[in-house]
C-alpha cells in the first residue's frame, strides 16, 4: 500500500507540476516522468521534429524528462523568434553535461557580460588575423596543395576522405589560433583530433540525453559524464601547452595569433572589475573555435564530395565553369566568386541539402515572452529547427532535390533566398560565417579544379548521414582521379 501511495504521489506531483499551462504552445502528449523522450526516432530527431510541426504548428511544445522544450520551425516562426524577438531568445540553456566541465566560460555556452564580451574579442580577432594582418586566402591555398598532395598519392584509388578532410579544415583553425599548422602524421595533433572525434561521439549518446534529463540520478551512476570529464581535460591540456609555449615567447609588438592577442587582452584588462578574460576562459574560447570551426566545414566537404559524384553533371558544369573562368594554371580566390555563379550555386545547395546543424544549437527564452500567439515563460529551451527552413515548402521550389537553380534567377545570376540560413540568424548567428563560406569556396574551387570524384567501380554513391548535434554522411570511400599532371 506505501508502495502504491508513493507511485500515485509522484505521477500526481509530476502531473501537476508538468502540465501545459493555458497559452503554451500544444505538442505531442507527454508520458509521466519521462516525458516526450520516446516520441522521437532518435536515429532521425530532426526529421521527426520536423514531422511533428504538420500535426502541432510551427510552435509547438514537448518534454523532455523535466523539461521543457519550444520548437520552432519554418522560416517565418525561427526568424520571428531569432531576429525580430531577438533580446528574448539568444541565451543558451544550461545542459548539466556541459556545465560541469566547461562552466559556462567561453563563446558557445555563455550568457550576458561573458558572452557580449568574449563573442565581441572572438569575431574581431578573427577579422583581423583572418582577414586583416595576415590573409586567410593564402593560408588555406597553402593547405589545398598538402591535402591535394596527400590525395594524389591514392591514385585514383577508393580512399575514405573523412581523416584528411577533417585534418585540413582543422589546420585553419590552427593556423588562426596557435600561428602553426601540423603535418598529417603528427601524433599530437592525430591524439588531438581522435580526443575531439571522442568527445563528439559521447555528446550525442542517447547516455548523454539521458544524463541531460536525469542530471542528479545520472550524476551518482557510472555514466559518459565521467568520460566525457577526461577528454575534455585532456584537450584542454592541450591548449594549455600552446598557451604556456606563447606566454614563454610572447611579445605585445608582434601579435602573431589569436593566443597572443588574448593574453595581450588579459594584460590589458587586469584591475577592469567587469573584465571576463583569464586563462581558463582562453582556454575554453579556444576550444570552442575547434569544436565549433572544424566538425562543421570538413562535413560539409564530404557533403559536397558526395553530392559531386552522385550527380556527375552538375560537377561537369562546375569544372567547365572554373576551366573557362579561373584555368588550370593559377589558383582560385574569393575575388572569382563574383564570376563562378554557377559554382557559388552548388555550394550553396550543398550547405542547404547537407544540413549539417539539422537542429540548430539550442537557445532559451530569457524572460515571458508572446510568440505567434503563444506565451512560452522565461526559462524554456528553444529549439529553432533548421531542417524545417531548409526544406521549407513554403519557401523553396523543389525542397528535397538537390537544385542548384534555389540559388539562380533567369539570367543565370546568383541569388541568395532569404531562407537560407544554415549558419542560424540573429544575435547568435554563427561566429564562423565568414570564415567558413571562404573555406568553402576556396576548397570545393581547388578540388573541383584539381580532381573529378567518382564512386569506386560497382559503388552506388548512397546520401544516408548519421544524425548527431552534426548530420553527417555514413563513411564512404571514393575516388579523385587528377585533372591534369
Ligand atoms: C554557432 C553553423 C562554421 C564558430 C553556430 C550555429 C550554427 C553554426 C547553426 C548556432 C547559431 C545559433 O545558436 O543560433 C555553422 C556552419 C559552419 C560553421 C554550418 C560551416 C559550414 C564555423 C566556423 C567557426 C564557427 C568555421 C569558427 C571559427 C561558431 C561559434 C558559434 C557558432 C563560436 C557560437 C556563437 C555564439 O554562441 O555566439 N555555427 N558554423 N562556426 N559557430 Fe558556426
Amino acid at each position: 500500500a506505501l508502495l502504491l501511495f508513493i507511485v500515485v504521489f509522484i505521477l500526481t506531483a509530476d502531473y501537476i507540476k508538468n502540465r501545459r499551462l493555458t497559452g503554451f504552445p500544444p505538442g505531442p502528449p507527454a508520458l509521466p516522468i519521462v516525458g516526450n523522450i520516446f516520441t522521437l526516432d532518435h536515429k532521425r530527431t530532426h526529421e521527426s521534429m520536423t514531422e511533428l510541426a504538420g500535426r502541432y504548428g510551427d510552435v509547438y511544445s514537448m518534454r523532455m524528462g523535466q523539461r521543457w522544450v519550444v520548437v520552432l520551425n519554418g522560416f517565418e516562426a525561427v526568424t520571428q523568434a531569432l531576429v525580430t524577438q531577438g533580446d528574448s531568445f539568444s541565451d543558451r540553456p544550461s545542459i548539466p553535461l556541459y556545465d560541469d566541465i566547461f562552466h559556462g566560460l567561453g563563446v558557445i555556452l555563455s550568457n550576458g557580460h561573458m558572452w557580449k564580451q568574449q563573442r565581441r574579442f572572438a569575431l574581431s580577432t578573427l577579422k583581423y588575423f583572418g582577414f586583416g594582418k595576415k590573409s586567410l586566402e593564402p593560408m588555406i591555398l597553402e593547405e589545398f596543395t598538402y591535402v591535394a598532395k596527400e590525395i594524389s598519392a591514392y591514385k585514383g584509388k577508393p580512399f575514405n576522405p573523412h581523416l584528411i578532410v577533417n585534418n585540413t579544415v582543422a589546420n585553419i583553425i590552427c593556423l588562426l589560433v596557435f600561428g602553426h599548422r601540423f603535418e598529417y602524421g603528427d601524433e599530437q595533433f592525430k591524439k588531438m583530433m581522435k580526443l575531439f572525434e571522442q568527445s563528439i561521439q559521447i555528446q550525442v549518446s542517447v547516455l548523454a540525453e539521458l544524463y541531460n534529463a536525469f542530471p542528479q540520478l545520472m550524476r551518482c551512476l557510472p555514466g559518459p559524464h565521467q568520460k566525457f570529464k577526461r577528454i575534455n581535460e585532456e584537450l584542454k591540456d592541450f591548449v594549455r601547452t600552446e598557451v604556456k609555449d606563447h606566454k614563454q615567447k610572447w611579445d605585445p609588438s608582434d601579435l602573431r595569433d589569436f593566443i597572443d592577442y588574448y593574453l595581450n587582452e588579459i594584460q590589458m584588462s587586469k584591475g577592469q572589475d567587469d573584465s571576463t578574460f583569464d586563462e581558463e576562459c582562453l582556454i575554453m574560447s579556444v576550444l570552442d573555435l575547434f569544436g565549433a570551426g572544424s566538425e562543421t566545414t570538413s562535413t560539409t566537404l564530404r557533403w559536397a564530395f558526395l553530392f559531386m559524384v552522385k550527380y556527375p553533371e552538375i560537377q561537369e558544369r562546375v569544372q567547365a565553369e572554373i576551366d573557362s573562368v579561373i584555368g588550370q594554371s593559377r589558383p582560385p580566390s574569393v575575388d572569382d566568386r563574383a564570376d563562378l555563379p554557377y559554382t557559388d550555386a552548388v555550394i550553396h545547395e550543398i550547405q542547404r541539402m547537407g544540413n549539417i546543424v539539422p537542429l540548430n544549437l539550442p537557445h532559451v527564452t530569457n524572460r515571458d515572452v508572446h510568440l505567434r500567439g503563444y506565451t512560452i515563460p522565461k526559462g524554456v529551451t528553444i529549439i529553432p529547427n533548421l531542417t524545417s527552413v531548409l526544406f521549407d515548402k513554403r519557401e523553396w521550389k523543389t525542397p528535397f532535390t538537390f537544385n542548384p537553380g534555389h540559388f539562380l534567377n533567369e539570367e543565370g545570376k546568383f541569388v541568395k533566398p532569404a531562407a537560407f540560413i544554415p549558419f542560424s540568424a540573429g544575435k547568435r548567428l554563427c561566429l564562423g560565417e565568414n570564415l567558413a563560406r571562404m573555406e568553402l569556396f576556396l576548397f570545393f574551387t581547388s578540388f573541383m579544379q584539381h580532381f573529378t570524384f567518382s564512386m569506386p567501380p560497382g559503388v552506388k554513391p548512397v546520401l544516408d548521414y548519421r544524425f548527431g548535434i552534426t548530420l553527417s554522411p555514413v563513411h564512404y570511400e571514393i575516388c579523385a582521379k587528377p585533372r591534369h599532371e
